[in-house]
């Protein structure tokens, strides 16, 4: 039997082992390539001294193409549990330096032992993915790996928040977990996603194609939107994902952390009640409007550069979190389109599935016209965004800051669909649709047969504006619960927001429902 000095050194050794990955070599390849090493990422990830490892000494079963020469301990995935900013979570740093980050079997067990934990305890998980996707080595054994990731991917959603990295060139199943998640931050200039890579592009569809054009964080974040965040570099995306932590809950039993209020910056709170222009086609930027409402600095936004006609992302209001919706007046007129419609659906029912409630700024000409939109489903698409919001059961709130016309108005979170407080500014035009448009189309005859039909239809649209273009119709019916100064929303939200804490709504009993795909 070995002495005890001798098992305390037996153990050191096999750390010191573990802690090495694929060597050297390919240490100082990943540095070479901008990368840290899985163990690097989580040093920044997670609060100092706070990770505890599971799992390092694990190595593969396989022996197929030499592997049973090639035992690396923990077989290229490191995982255990930590804290961020206090809050326990659940972590996997998958190790390029060892195959490339490749999932054999047992790194695939690994990662569904840290998800089984993640789920039985409520507690988040957030995978870094660095890998070169299915072992190929390990053939179908690879693919029955993943394929469990992914059933515990798709169990896990909406119980605890998943978090996904995507810190290299991940292909195959390497991009299918992440897509399942409901996070994705990428890295540009090292990060790449896709289902194949310009190899097998150039073969099949004969494109020349980069991988960076193909699927960096570029072409994710703006064109795809798979991507939700594109970040800088390692470190960046990482503090980005402690930031992320900060606002949502644990799971979905659990409300929303609170931290301390911080009143708006007195300039920006004083600019709402200028920001409006008083020429309705003329725009201004929305977040200005979001930033003299919430807490000073705590807007996060997600999907920042994906269809940027629709802001949203995590604000706080009084020191607790809310999830922002708001149409943007500086792109597209804040139309909402296809993009914007998917954009928009997927960020509530993530707020919705964890208590977070929502704040929706309204200022929307309609829905895109058009062959593009319409062939390319706007119908099926805008029906998400609908849906999304008909669904939610959190506190939902809306201010509609100018122009609420048709099928938008009813989707942005109107009363009809349950909001729970909804008010206008005076700058509110709440009709079915614009002035110009909705005149043409009423008084059409009236305008031809007139002696001068300009003159007819410029005399026809002040009426229907003194008719129309204002918030008190709606508010006659109570669709708009007020009509409020902009310098008086922050002060009425917080407390309505703070009169909805213990709402309880529920959908009817079913399986589940048939979100429109
Ligand atoms: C085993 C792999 C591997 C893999 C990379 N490696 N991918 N080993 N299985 N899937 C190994 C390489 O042999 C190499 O080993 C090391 O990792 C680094 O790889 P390089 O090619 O040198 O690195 P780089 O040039 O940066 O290219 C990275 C890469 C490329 C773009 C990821 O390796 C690649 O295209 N890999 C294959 C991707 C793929 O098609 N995967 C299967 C997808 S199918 P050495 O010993 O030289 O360091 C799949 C099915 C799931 O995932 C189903 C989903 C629905």
């Amino acid at each position: 039997m070995m002495s005890e000095n001798e098992q305390t050194k037996r153990l050191n050794k096999l750390r010191e082992e573990a802690k090495k990955g694929g060597g050297e070599k390919r240490i100082e390849a990943q540095h070479k390539k901008g990368k840290l090493t899985a163990r690097e990422r989580i040093e920044i990830l997670t609060d100092r001294g706070s990770f505890q490892e599971i799992d390092a000494f694990v190595t593969h079963r396989s022996s197929a193409f030499g592997l049973d020469k090639q035992q690396i301990l923990g077989d290229g995935v490191v995982t255990g549990f930590a804290k961020i900013e206090g809050r326990p979570v659940y972590l996997f740093s998958q190790d390029f330096t060892v195959f490339g980050g490749s999932l054999s079997e047992t790194h695939a067990e690994k990662i569904c032992k840290i998800m089984d934990l993640a789920l039985k305890n409520g507690v988040p998980v957030i995978g870094l993915n660095d890998s070169g996707g299915a072992r190929i080595q390990e053939g179908v054994s690879s693919l029955g790996g993943y394929a469990e990731v992914f059933w515990r991917n798709s169990m896990t959603s909406g119980v605890v928040p998943q978090i996904s990295a995507v810190m290299g060139p991940c292909a195959g199943g390497a991009v299918y977990s992440p897509a399942l998640t409901d996070f994705i931050y990428m890295v540009k200039g090292t990060s790449y996603m896709f289902v194949t890579g310009p190899n097998v592009v150039k073969t099949v569809t004969h494109e020349d194609v980069t991988s960076e054009e193909l699927g960096g964080a570029d072409a994710h974040g703006i064109k795809s939107g798979v991507a939700h965040f594109a970040t800088e570099n390692d470190a960046d995306c990482l503090q980005n994902i402690r930031k992320l932590i900060t606002y949502i809950p644990q799971n979905c039993e659990e409300r929303v952390p609170v931290q301390k209020a911080k009143e708006p910056s007195p300039s920006k709170a004083a600019r709402l009640d200028e920001l409006i222009p008083l020429n309705p086609n003329k725009p201004y930027d929305i977040k200005d409007v979001i930033e003299g409402v919430i807490d000073e600095g705590s807007f996060y936004e997600v999907h920042k550069q994906y269809a940027d006609n629709i802001v949203v992302g995590f604000a706080r209001l009084a020191g607790r979190t809310v999830g922002i919706v708001a149409n943007q007046p500086l792109s597209l007129a804040g139309v909402l389109d296809i993009s914007a419609s998917l954009k928009g659906a997927r960020f509530v029912r993530f707020c919705d599935a964890f208590n977070i409630p929502l704040l929706v700024f309204e200022d929307v000409p309609g829905f895109l016209p058009g062959t593009d939109q319409e062939w390319g489903g706007i119908i099926k698409h805008g029906a998400k965004l609908l849906y999304a919001f008909c669904e939610a059961t959190v506190p939902k709130m809306t201010v509609i800051t100018r122009k609420a016309y048709g099928g938008a108005y009813d989707v942005m979170n109107s009363k009809h669909i349950r909001a729970d407080y909804n008010v206008a500014w005076p700058t509110a035009e709440i009709a079915v649709m614009g002035t110009k448009g909705a005149v043409e189309i009423i008084f059409r005859k009236e305008i031809a047969a007139a002696e001068n039909p300009g003159n007819k239809q410029k005399e026809l649209e002040k009426r229907y504006n003194e008719e129309f273009a204002h918030p008190y119709k709606a508010a006659a019916r109570g669709f708009i619960d007020d009509v409020i100064l902009p310098s008086e929303t922050r002060e009425k939200l917080i407390r309505a927001f703070e009169l909805c804490e213990n709402k309880v709504d529920r959908v009817p009993r079913r399986k589940h429902d048939n979100l429109p795909l």
